[in-house]
């Protein structure tokens, strides 16, 4: 049996990052470390961990036509992913300006550039992918309406569509009801659910409130504390990994990765979630996004 393909459609930044004792306040300098410029975008760090953690996965997203453009895709070719719907824009290549404390914490702006001229009339040229793929990803980096479209024609082949609702936005409600699996932090989970969440307790309450939105199954990331899975019944809570966190960026995007793998080769939700949270523990011990994605080679699985 050929293996499950999974398709991811998001963003492709250069992340420029930038390694400080404390977060600047609004108005304030403050001197940092060693400046870093490395490959990164939630849609292209999510493709990149599937790929390295053992998926057969392809990767569509839109850069401009610059070095950082050039560059990326050269990158993505080298990791073996499937380039062939990338396309380009007018519109400068997607940049992210990163700032990492001494307590792993890090405040991101992204200039989305070319990433925000993705459009439904390119997700409509890409329909054979999104009906032929098995597993189909999305993050919330590129346009709302082109997610809406993907998740839609996809949904509509009877594929998995999975979301990690990233950064949150207001969303239409339709799109709700065209996800199989949501992949939320608690802070997301708690905007889109309009209900606090701050413990297992009330994250179960919000994700029942979202699957009455018409979500099918959520898993809730709670950070170092680990992950929750909301299939209906009880909820089962899988412990994250104690790690020493040096950089938390991309963690989230390798759990998302390393999940659709695990559900790619058939494991349970449980079992793909032991499979991300083993994944993203590597990812926060290494500086920077795509430099720190970890090999299936560095997990036990
Ligand atoms: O999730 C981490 C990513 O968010 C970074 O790589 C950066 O590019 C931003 O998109």
């Amino acid at each position: 049996m050929s293996p499950k393909t999974i398709l991811v459609i998001g963003s492709s930044n250069t992340d420029m990052t930038a390694k400080t004792a404390e977060l600047p306040r609004p108005g304030e300098t403050v001197l940092g470390g060693v400046f870093t410029m490395g490959a990164g975008g939630k849609g292209a760090n999510q493709a990149v961990a599937a790929q390295r953690l053992g998926g057969k996965v392809k990767f569509i997203c839109k850069v401009g036509k610059d070095m950082f453009g050039d560059n990326s895709i050269a990158q993505y070719e080298k990791e073996g992913l499937d380039t062939s719907g990338i396309l380009r824009s007018n519109l400068p290549s997607g940049v992210a300006l990163i700032y990492v404390d001494s307590h792993a914490e890090n405040c991101i702006v992204v200039a989305s550039g070319a990433n925000g001229d993705l459009t439904e009339d390119d997700i409509e040229k890409s329909r054979k992918d999104l009906e032929s793929c098995d597993i189909l990803l999305l993050q919330l980096e590129s346009p709302i309406p082109s997610v809406l479209k993907a998740a839609k024609i996809a949904h509509q082949a009877g594929k998995t569509v999975v979301l990690n609702p990233a950064p949150a936005c207001p969303l239409p409600e339709e799109l709700f009801r065209n996800i199989d699996l949501f992949i939320p932090n608690e802070t997301e989970l708690s905007t889109f659910s309009g209900m606090p969440v701050t413990s297992e307790k009330e994250a179960e309450a919000a994700a029942k409130a979202m699957q009455a939105k018409g979500v099918g199954k959520l898993i809730v990331t709670m950070g170092s504390k680990g992950a929750l899975i909301c299939e209906g019944g009880p909820s089962v809570f899988v412990p994250a990994h104690k790690v020493k966190a040096v950089d938390t960026t991309a963690a989230g995007d390798t759990f998302c990765g390393a999940l659709c793998v695990a559900i790619s080769e058939g494991k349970s939700l449980k079992e793909a979630a032991e499979f991300a949270c083993a994944a993203s523990a590597l990812t926060v011990q290494k500086m920077g996004a795509q430099n720190s994605i970890p090999y299936r080679k560095d997990l036990k699985f």
